[in-house]
């Protein structure tokens, strides 16, 4: 009735914005992403009948049963105790070694380690496929963290979700790049992805035709990675981020996640490119600017980014493997 998991965060180089279903957690359209080593949510979840309710801390702290993010939890674990049919209650605790909530994709790994630990306490023997649906559940993108390297999230079609999950498509060695988190504030972030995306697809008259490019986006991102195209790759991925945003920003009112210091480190990446530093940038629910570069490349990255004003600290990550259980 105890299991431990690891997850890594992944990081979208097409991006995921809005949902099919909201009760479900289906997404609009696919995405595409990189799992990445080097930052780790660590998780263990055990069902214990004495308990009343779920207790759960996070990074040392202990939630408030009533409060939001414990509720959002209790319901994941009640995704897991109806099929497995166990009452109990549970005791959770899980830890991330970088920033929570700082738009950087804590909530990926989170649900991702929840769902692989709670899972497997509850003596349910899923699929990978299924894990990834089940972690879909808590957060969309978590569905990506199930599995290492490059994976693909399918929208799917099922009314149900039991289609819409990540698929690996080329594992952590296929390709030696590193991804650096160029941190441009240290508070958390103010509009959370849920009610960014939901605000976006309601009022954004750019939301359809976001929706629009993510197929042949992740087409052509997925040719680029087969065939190792970092120019190709940058285009791509680059274009994908400015039209999420692109966006949200057209919603009404507009969700705006970038802070100046966002857009400084953003022209001055493409300035540096012109000049011949190989990276690329990419920016999600939070003004943070996450880099890709090949890994030759990384120490020449690392130098450019903590060199500019306003870059509070540098995070790297290579490409990570997926979910996994400590024994
Ligand atoms: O998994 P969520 O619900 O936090 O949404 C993630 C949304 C983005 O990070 C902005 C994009 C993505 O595909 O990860």
């Amino acid at each position: 009735m105890i299991a431990t998991a690891v997850a890594h965060p992944n990081i979208a180089l097409i991006k995921y914005w809005g949902k099919r279903d909201e009760a479900l957690n289906l997404p609009a359209a696919g995405s595409l992403s990189l799992t990445l080593a080097g930052l780790a949510t660590t998780t263990t979840v055990e069902f214990d009948p004495a308990l009343e309710t779920d207790q759960i801390n996070l990074d040392g702290h202990q939630l408030d049963p009533t409060s939001r993010p414990a509720r959002r939890i209790t319901a994941f674990l009640d995704l897991i105790r109806t099929p497995a049919r166990i009452e109990a209650r549970a005791r959770v605790t899980s830890i991330n070694d970088f920033p929570t909530a700082a738009g950087l994709a804590s909530s990926a790994s989170g649900f991702a380690a929840l769902a692989l630990a709670a899972s497997q306490a509850a003596g349910l023997d899923l699929s990978p496929e299924e894990l990834s649906a089940l972690a879909r559940q808590g957060s969309g993108s978590a569905a990506r963290s199930i599995f290492g390297g490059f994976c693909e999230m399918k929208p799917g079609q099922r009314p149900d979700g039991q289609d819409a999950h990540a698929v690996p498509i080329a594992d952590q060695n296929h390709w030696d790049l590193r991804c650096l988190i160029a941190l441009t504030t240290r508070g958390e972030k103010k509009i959370d992805s849920t009610s960014g995306m939901n605000h976006t697809s309601q009022t954004s008259p750019f939301f359809q035709p976001f929706i629009d490019t993510v197929a042949p986006d992740i087409r052509e991102a997925k040719k680029a990675i087969f065939s190792k195209d970092f120019a190709q790759l940058t285009r791509i991925a680059e274009r994908s981020c400015l039209r999420m945003h692109a966006s949200a920003i057209a919603a009404d009112p507009g969700v705006i996640y970038w802070n100046g210091q966002t857009l400084e480190v953003v022209h001055a990446l493409r300035e540096a490119r012109e000049e011949g530093l190989q990276a690329f940038f990419t920016i999600d629910a939070g003004p943070h600017v996450k880099i890709f570069c090949p890994g030759d490349a990384l120490n020449e990255v690392r130098t450019f980014l903590k060199d500019l004003p306003g870059v509070h600290d540098v995070l790297t990550a290579s490409p990570g493997p997926g979910a996994w259980l400590q024994t």
